[in-house]
């Protein structure tokens, strides 16, 4: 049976969440600004998602900003029994799309209750840190003073659930002693594997792994090995590309976005992929990580 149950569940917080979900970053206008070219098709794809039994869509306020959010809980508000809202925190965006870091007790503050407002929320269920040293990639430097401004947003009950997001193994370990981490949220995908030694830590230890750009984002993946496997799979590349990261590591969460439902449902799909040996292989040759120099 086709079923997005296909590709099971994994515990998020306290939920347990399908393992194929949705990210809402492609609703908002070009460079992630402004307003959806088309909002009816914004909210129709959403309400596919649910409709086909999505209950995990990551989303931000600074998606629009605030667009995103707002188109979120016009398609989908009252909120279905289940469905897991995960936002993150730490960024506002300049009147130039600029991404600027937003750390302060004031800006998280506001933040969160710019995300409750604009999905009609009483309470957030995941909320995560999006760490900002560098917008590029993961660099050390102390969260301890954000995450204590969100810990305490906790304990007040207006989040049930803090994970993090770009973020060093350094920076996971020293934040689960400010408050429990539920998730994390790194680039990884086919070709960008940089992260691995952190998914499979996680892996170990139950955490939810969530990569971003699960098809390489705003640079789509392409590869020639892996058009020939979906080729001969009978599968499209995304597919095989979300179908890998599935079969990785049984914490990976995925969020692939899209701003059409044709799109949507291709994806959603991958869940009834299985990938052959020889397949995974092929694949796993793609984008290998160099191991670690000694030191
Ligand atoms: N924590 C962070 O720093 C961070 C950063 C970036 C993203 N995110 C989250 O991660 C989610 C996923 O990332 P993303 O949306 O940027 O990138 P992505 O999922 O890797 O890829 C999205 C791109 O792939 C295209 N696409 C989607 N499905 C396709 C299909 N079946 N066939 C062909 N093209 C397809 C989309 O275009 P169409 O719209 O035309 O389908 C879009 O251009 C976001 O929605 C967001 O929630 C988090």
């Amino acid at each position: 049976m086709q079923s997005i149950n296909n590709a099971g569940t994994f515990p998020l917080g306290t939920r347990e969440v399908k393992r194929l979900g949705y990210g809402a970053m492609q609703l908002a206008g070009p460079g992630v600004f402004g307003p959806p070219k088309d909002r009816a098709a914004a909210i129709a794809v959403l309400r596919a998602a649910v409709d086909s039994g999505v209950n995990h869509i990551d989303t931000s306020d600074f998606y629009g900003p605030h667009i995103t959010n707002q188109v979120i809980k016009e398609a989908l508000h009252p909120y279905r029994d289940g469905l897991v809202i995960v936002t993150k925190v730490g960024a506002v965006r300049g009147p130039d799309a600029s991404w600027t870091p937003a750390f302060s007790e004031t800006a998280l503050k506001d933040a969160v209750h710019d995300n409750l407002r604009n999905l009609g929320l009483d309470v957030l269920d995941v909320v995560n840190l999006r760490a900002m040293f560098s917008v590029h990639g993961p660099q050390e430097g102390s969260l301890e003073a954000p995450l204590t401004v969100l810990a305490e947003l906790q304990h007040q009950g207006l989040i049930r659930h803090i994970g993090l997001s770009n973020v060093t193994a350094r920076q996971v370990q020293d934040g689960r002693t400010v408050c429990p981490i539920v998730c994390v949220q790194n680039m990884y995908n086919l070709a960008n594997r940089a992260d691995e030694a952190l998914l499979m830590q996680l892996a170990g230890e139950g955490t939810a792994y969530v990569p971003f750009f699960p098809l390489g984002g705003f640079t789509p993946l392409q590869s020639d090995a892996l058009s020939e496997v979906a080729t001969a799979l009978g599968a499209t590349p995304m597919q095989v590309a979300l179908a890998w990261l599935l079969q990785r590591a049984p914490n990976v969460l995925l969020i692939p976005g899209t701003s059409s439902v044709a799109h949507l449902q291709q994806n959603l799909a991958a869940a009834n992929l299985q990938l052959p040996p020889d397949a995974v292989a092929r694949l796993d040759g793609l984008g290998a990580v160099a191991p670690a120099a000694p030191h």
